[in-house]
């Protein structure tokens, strides 16, 4: 069996400790979208090491790490990611044997990030900012869909990449200069780094999609490692609020250009409550309710965005939602983290429906406006104390309030909870089954 493990809320679910512990049960892991806008937190031996581009098979030796076509590849970000990896002893010598990057890979060049972060700027003066990440990731992905993009194998062909480079950076340039009024980009210093950086990728750079097509054929393991989260899909996500990918279990497969021949689960990761980092609506956000009980989460579990930095917004878990995010994506089990988060809390709510103009409604609207006017109804619950996570071996072990909390969810989403993270550490993991293990059913 393959594995596909999403977000199943806006991102920061903790997926970074869930593809890790599924890292450890595949041969094959697999990037297919976004870029270094993410960011895979992971506690080994109580160290915190955050991966942005590479695959967090990395950490596991023998893993063969894929980054394929549908992502967004910044070099610069890719080698001081590698450094730092080094300079952590993570890493002893530049794995390239391990490390295989798509040669149709479109690139994040400092243009794109410039554009991002002047169209931030410039919107935020009116309020009208997505708050990105401003890594390049929207502008690299418009220029692949305007066919103005450069690819990872471009960087291999001097003559033709000099014109490719000379045509986008006049177009760049013109905004730079007249619509923000700023300075231009020169071409030259900028061409001397896409060359140096195309020899340091070259040996990196393969045909990943005949990799993993040999690794499906020969019943190799693959794990396909989401980023970002389903509401923040480009088509089904709280569009303008979202990010330029898609972050549904559909773009594992055109992302990395297999088929839809082999067989795969989709896991969902999703926190035990809701954060969100950036703009754009959260109807469960329990600021205004209660900032102090925000802040303490906040704290608690250390919710500060992992790329950028910035503090995340916090709220109750929303299962109007997940129900969403787990019908979109064909998700058949979740992964449950950060329960330990919310012990010391008496009364946990879960909003089962919104209202909205006066109406019960069930389902997730479409309309920014819409959903930022929701009013979510809850389902109020006892909490669940304190429990030591090193004695949680089976769900009896958990306190009955978290069990109760755990039914609920199963019940109202019709799908299982396979695995609980019941704190940081990589040991700190209640398995209730293998996907990796699962038969089909048909
Ligand atoms: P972009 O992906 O940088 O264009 O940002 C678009 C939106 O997606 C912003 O709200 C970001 O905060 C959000 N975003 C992008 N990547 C992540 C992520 O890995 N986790 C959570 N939010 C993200």
């Amino acid at each position: 069996m393959n594995v596909i493990v999403i977000g199943a809320q806006w991102g920061d679910e903790g997926k970074g400790k869930v593809i890790d512990f599924y890292g450890s049960q595949a041969e094959y892991i697999v990037r297919y979208q976004g870029g270094n806008n993410a960011g895979h937190t992971l506690v080994v031996n109580d160290s915190k090491i955050v991966l942005h581009m590479i695959p967090s098979g990395i950490l596991h030796g023998d893993k063969i790490c894929l980054i394929a076509n549908g992502v967004v590849f910044d070099p610069s970000a890719f080698f001081k990611e590698l450094e730092h990896l080094q300079s952590l002893k993570v890493l002893s010598a530049v794995p390239q044997e391990q490390i295989r990057i798509s040669e149709r890979a479109h690139l994040i060049l400092p243009y794109h990030q410039r554009l991002d972060q002047l169209r931030e700027n410039q919107a935020a003066k009116t309020h009208t900012n997505i708050g990105t990440t401003q890594k390049g990731i929207g502008p690299a992905y418009e220029d692949k869909a305007s066919r103005y993009g450069i690819r990872c194998i471009d960087l291999l062909e001097p003559e033709a990449l000099a014109l490719q480079l000379q045509r986008v950076l006049a177009e760049k340039n013109s905004l730079f200069q007249h619509y923000f009024q700023t300075v231009a980009m020169e071409f030259e210093p900028l061409y001397q780094d896409c060359l140096q950086w195309g020899e340091r990728l070259r040996p990196f750079m393969a045909d990943v999609r005949e990799i993993l097509l040999e690794a499906l054929k020969h019943q190799k393991p693959v794990l396909f490692e989401g980023a970002q989260g389903a509401l923040l899909d480009l088509d089904h996500g709280t569009y303008p609020f979202v990010t330029a990918s898609h972050t549904s279990a559909a773009a594992a497969f055109t992302g990395s250009g297999v088929g839809l021949k082999y067989p795969v689960q989709v896991v969902g990761v999703t926190k035990a409550y809701t954060t969100r980092v950036g703009l754009g609506p959260f109807p469960t956000e329990m600021e205004q309710e209660s900032a102090e009980l925000a802040a303490q989460i906040r704290q608690v579990g250390e919710e500060w965005g992992a790329t950028t930095g910035r503090a995340r917004r916090i709220g109750w878990l929303d299962l109007v939602a997940l129900k969403y995010a787990v019908d979109m994506n064909g998700i058949s089990s979740l992964a449950l983290t950060k329960s330990d988060v919310l012990q010391n809390i008496d009364i946990i709510k879960i909003c089962t429906s919104y209202r909205l103009h006066g109406n019960t409604i069930y389902h997730f609207p479409a309309s920014a406006s819409d959903l930022s006017q929701v009013e979510p109804v809850y389902e109020v619950m006892s909490g669940w104390g304190v429990y030591e996570s090193s004695l949680m071996h089976t769900l009896a072990d958990l306190p009955h309030e978290l069990q109760n909390y755990i039914k609920f969810i199963e019940q109202f989403l019709g799908i299982p909870i396979i695995l609980l993270s019941t704190g940081p550490g990589r040991e700190e993991t209640l398995i209730i089954s293998n996907p990796f293990q699962e038969e089909l059913a048909h």
